[in-house]
């Protein structure tokens, strides 16, 4: 399978945007302004012999492993996806990526779940496409999945989007930090412990592995991220349907620290100073797609102004 990647330029703008075909793992994101979005490891594998690590890998159906039988963060990451046509208009240009079962080599499980072929009508069955849209400063990617199988399942999906923290600053709090998420819940996978997000902002000051769960009267997450010494900000809206009803969106802040980092062998020892990764996603782990249901789920991207 090629791995070539496919660069979608904004004419328009000056905007580009680089997606591989393996995992569609948008690797980066340059502004009008030449501004980097993204971080991608200094030692990431883009051959397909590892998600990559950076940019924004794809999650679904489970985040982390519950089940044994499958990768960690679930399949898609990890498989070569089929890209369409690259468009490019006054107003935007984009690409779809899409992924039928029957091309997931790796990693569908070994337990009997997600072995079929795609061509036979019965058993756990998905189509998966991603809408990549770039304007001068935003990056929008949309996922499709519909369940064509005749059996429903429960899933969990994440935009896994690791930020490029400029100046190497993701331990400077008034330079790196995350808000929008106070009166969330917090899940510290870390410590185990639930709490409520009392402070306006996250910043990063020891490993941060966390998911935060909207009240209850909160479908979108909605934050705006501090990415660097240059006062760089992008805001990240994260919003999903099923057949056309919200779905609350949750959202993983994640940051490995020093020894986290040292025992990945795709990340550099010192280059947690140079991201921050904010993971939006449908992550309740109850939510289940019947038969023939459709969700769609969007991560909008937009550089703020520089002030
Ligand atoms: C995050 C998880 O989403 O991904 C972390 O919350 C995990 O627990 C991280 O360490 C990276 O995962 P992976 O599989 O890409 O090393």
């Amino acid at each position: 399978m090629s791995n070539d990647p496919i660069v979608i330029q904004h004419s328009a703008s000056g905007a580009k945007c680089i997606a591989y075909p393996y995992g569609a793992t948008i690797t980066s994101f340059e502004t009008s302004e030449k501004h980097q979005v993204l971080f991608v490891s200094q030692l990431a594998k883009r051959d397909g012999s590892k998600a990559i690590r950076g940019g924004i890998p794809l999650v679904f159906p489970q985040f982390g492993q519950p089940n044994k039988d499958m990768p960690q963060h679930g399949f898609l990451r990890c498989n070569y996806w089929t890209p369409g046509k690259i468009f490019d208009n006054e107003s935007e240009a984009g690409c779809e990526f899409s992924l039928d079962l029957k091309n997931v080599i790796h990693g569908r499980g070994s337990d009997g779940k997600w072995s079929l072929d795609s061509s036979q009508q019965s058993g756990l069955n998905v189509t998966v496409t991603l809408v990549v849209k770039i304007t001068s400063n935003t990056l929008s990617t949309t996922c499709h999945f519909t369940n064509t199988g005749n059996i429903p399942f429960e899933y969990q999906t994440l935009f896994h989007t690791y930020y490029k923290v400029h100046g190497s600053t993701a331990l400077q709090p008034d330079c790196c930090n995350v808000q929008g998420f106070k009166g969330y819940q917090v899940y510290d996978q870390i410590t185990k412990e639930h709490l409520v997000q009392d402070e306006e902002r996250i910043i990063i000051d020891r490993e941060v592995d966390r998911i935060y769960t909207p009240p209850a009267s909160v479908n979108n997450a909605n934050v705006t991220i501090s990415t660097g010494s240059d006062r760089s900000k992008v805001s990240m809206n994260a919003f999903a349907k099923m057949d056309g009803k919200d779905i609350p969106v949750s959202c993983v802040v994640w940051n490995p620290f020093v020894d986290k980092a040292k025992a990945m062998a795709d990340f550099g020892d010192d280059e947690y100073h140079e991201m921050i990764c904010i993971e939006p996603g449908i992550l309740s782990g109850k939510d289940v797609m019947e038969v023939g249901q459709r969700v769609e789920f969007t991560q909008i991207i937009s550089v703020l102004d520089q002030v």
